[in-house]
């Protein structure tokens, strides 16, 4: 079993379906007075589960996008570089943008898309992301609706995975070290 290879669980299912509903709410409330479109960028495949569950939580229209990038490995953390293997499918000007993130670690991926997405001229973008290591932060990222920040662990779970694993984990938790090695 998946349970097997996991050392304690941070966030339950039940955690997480609360948190994600207060998220919905926080959202649907800060754009309640919007005339333009509300983007939701997931950003694949981790955000993929976070995603589905947070649009069902905000009670108002969203138009629904998503973008698959990779980083360049360590060689993004000086140039900040990350390759857009899917962009978005829409034009974003004008309208509001909220790019949602499984976590955000380095903050490497997230400072490049943001700058990025911002030259396409949007009305605004905010981030929002489920988790968020502060300690590893590299690039500075201002998240705007979060989660829950967590130590430095290797998590995995509700979209997170350990060499593609895991992402169909219906809760976080931390990975048995006994499994890497
Ligand atoms: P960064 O903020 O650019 O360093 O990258 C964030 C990405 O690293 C996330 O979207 C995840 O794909 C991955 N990541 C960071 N920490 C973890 C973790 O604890 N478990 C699984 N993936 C992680
Ligand atoms: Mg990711």
């Amino acid at each position: 079993m998946m349970s097997d290879d996991i050392e304690r669980v941070c966030f339950s299912a039940e955690e997480i379906r609360t948190r994600v509903q207060k998220l919905g709410e926080e959202i649907a409330r800060d754009y309640r007075d919007a005339s333009e479109k509300v983007y939701c960028v997931g950003i694949l495949k981790g955000a993929a589960v976070f995603f589905t569950d947070l649009v069902r939580a905000i009670d108002r229209p969203i138009d629904f996008d998503f973008m698959i990038v990779s980083s360049y490995g360590e060689a993004t953390v000086s140039s900040g570089q990350v390759k857009i293997l899917k962009d978005l499918d829409f034009s974003i000007e004008g309208q509001h943008v909220i790019i949602v993130e499984d976590i955000i670690d380095s903050g490497t991926t997230m400072h490049y898309l943001r700058q990025m997405l911002q030259g396409r001229h949007p009305k605004s973008i905010k981030i929002c992301s489920f988790l968020s290591k502060p300690s590893r932060r590299v690039a500075p990222v201002q998240i705007d609706y979060l989660g829950y920040e967590v130590p430095d662990e290797f998590l995995v779970g509700y979209g997170l995975d350990y060499a593609e694993k895991y992402r169909n984990l219906p809760y976080i938790g931390v990975l048995k070290h006994s499994v890497y090695e």
